[in-house]
């Protein structure tokens, strides 16, 4: 069973800068976790801010060192956090997990979490990669741009503050974590999430949007495969697989 290593920081420039830093001379541990209080810098995908306001929101990242590793990974532990993460919400929630593909969860129809996944080289050169986690725990407002595609763990179940740890939620989400990277370093794949990421996945049936450099099409969603593409169909009737890292999808009918 792979164990995590924990740090705790009140405040950090950017959780995932820190195992960076840790990381950099090759000395750190594989499965080192930096959490912190409040983020000053936190980053999200595209080059975004990532808000993690003091006490109310999870910032974690762990260090991974899979042997070989392959960019093309990237989205499959992107995929396998966010089943990690849908299953520490549901617990602590009562609620039921959505998941938008690739690794937006849901709880009601909103976005509760981020995960930023990065390849990095230290200064021998040899691979890493840090997984970081960014969890709305008992927020109670955002700011006006995401305002209305996003929610807390506290807001959306109506749960009182003291029904979440953000210490207990995130060494769940952990353990959780670690169990499916277990088996995808065993399979090589995601075969042993596949079903039940699948049945949190909002897109399944519904129509797409495909934004392929190549031409722009809608489909309908029918899953994913073991290396966490999305499967669609398109209106003409041939099937296609997507890969994220290629094309981004957007829902059709709303933000999910
Ligand atoms: C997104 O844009 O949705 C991804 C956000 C990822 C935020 C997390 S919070 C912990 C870790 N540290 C960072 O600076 N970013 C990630």
């Amino acid at each position: 069973m792979l164990k995590p290593i924990y740090i705790y920081h009140e405040s950090i420039d950017s959780t995932n800068n820190e195992i960076k830093r840790l990381a950099e001379d090759g000395s750190a541990a594989e499965f080192t976790v930096v959490s912190a209080g409040e983020q000053t810098a936190g980053r999200g995908r595209s080059g975004h801010v990532w808000q993690s306001p003091p006490g109310t929101s999870i910032a974690t990242s762990i260090l991974l060192r899979p042997s070989g590793v392959d960019p093309e990974r990237i989205p499959r532990i992107t995929i396998l956090s966010a089943q990690a993460v849908s299953d520490a919400a549901e617990e602590v929630t009562g609620l039921v997990c959505g998941i938008k593909w690739p690794n937006d969860v849901l709880l009601n129809k909103r976005k509760i979490c981020g995960i930023l996944t990065e390849l990095c080289f230290d200064r021998n050169r040899a691979p890493y990669m840090v997984v970081g986690i960014g969890v709305n725990v008992t927020v109670q407002t955002f700011p006006p741009d995401i305002a209305d595609m996003a929610t807390s763990l506290m807001l959306a179940s109506g749960k009182p503050t003291e029904a979440f740890s953000r210490k207990a939620i995130t060494e769940k989400i952990w353990d959780r974590f670690l169990v499916y990277y277990e088996g995808f370093l065993r399979t090589g794949d995601l075969s042993e999430i596949r079903v039940p990421y699948e049945d949190r996945l909002v897109n399944v049936n519904e129509r797409v949007r495909v934004l392929d450099p190549l031409g722009e099409y809608e489909a309908r969603a029918t899953g994913i495969d073991n290396g966490g593409r999305l499967l669609v169909v398109k209106d003409d009737g041939t099937c296609a697989a997507i890969d994220s890292g290629e094309v981004s999808v957007r829902g059709i009918y709303g933000y999910a």
